[in-house]
């Protein structure tokens, strides 16, 4: 399986931005056939994304940052599963846990978000991951076990990205044995050929560890991301420990 390197560009960029961004980092991504590189981007940006890909023949996933829990009507402002596979996505992101914490988002609603995916096929990447109170009470194992629940029942091709909450955006990352014991977790609770990846934290100078780590499959990195010098780095380097290991 190759590694996955994602890039969730949160809500960050101007257009003019994303265009920079996706030129410098077009060279890492066309060089790197061992990865599997997945670019998610603001709704407003997917079909931009996939033009630019399509212009360089740059074979990238696209993945939305969310999808609506209603159905195509008249709710202002939201935007359903089939608009954004309209638009070029592939994936999208479910459960972020900006998107628990900020938007309340509940495992009820993810429910429903799911179903929209096996309508639409666009192919969910389900995110999971405990709080530093939940891991300092010794619950990691219960709280994603709760949050994987959602898949019961759920017959579609999909991943997994665990990101605990306290690695996100603050520069701790786990530890590459902290973060195995929990992708060894959420591996067992999962298809055997589900991707598996991790976000918190991750750059250039962590990557290789994460990586090497046997039931991680890749990475969802967030504000390396945006760091052109950074994301191809981590591209690059993946691929290199991809084509070692004979992937
Ligand atoms: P950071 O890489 O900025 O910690 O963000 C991780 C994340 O939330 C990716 O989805």
């Amino acid at each position: 399986m190759k590694p996955v390197i994602a890039a969730n560009w949160k809500m960050n960029l101007t257009l003019t931005e994303v265009k920079e961004l996706l030129h410098e980092i077009s060279d890492a991504i066309r060089t790197s056939n061992d990865v599997s590189v997945m670019i998610c981007p603001s709704n407003n940006y997917l079909l931009p994304v996939q033009q630019f890909c399509m212009d360089q023949g740059l074979n990238v996933m696209i993945c939305a940052q969310n999808i609506s829990e209603y159905q195509p009507g008249a709710y202002t402002g939201d935007v359903s599963a089939n608009m954004v596979k309209s638009c070029g996505a592939t994936h999208v992101l479910l459960g972020h846990s900006e998107r628990r914490h900020v938007f309340n988002e509940t495992n009820d609603m993810l429910k429903t978000k799911l179903s929209y995916c096996k309508d639409t096929g666009l192919i969910p990447v389900l995110c999971v991951g405990e709080t530093l109170t939940d891991r300092e009470q010794d619950k990691t194992e219960s709280v994603i076990k709760q949050q994987l629940s959602i898949l019961s029942g759920f017959d579609g091709e999909f991943m997994v990205a665990y990101e605990p909450v306290w690695a996100i955006g603050t520069g701790k990352t786990a530890t590459p044995e902290m973060a195995q014991a929990v992708h060894e977790f959420i591996r067992n609770e999962c298809p055997e050929e589900c991707v598996v990846l991790y976000g918190g934290s991750v750059k250039k100078a962590n990557v290789e560890g994460l990586l090497q780590q046997s039931d991680i499959n890749g990475a969802l990195i967030g504000g390396a991301s945006l760091v052109a010098e950074e994301f191809s780095g981590i591209v690059s380097l993946s691929n290199q420990m991809a084509v070692k290991k004979g992937v």
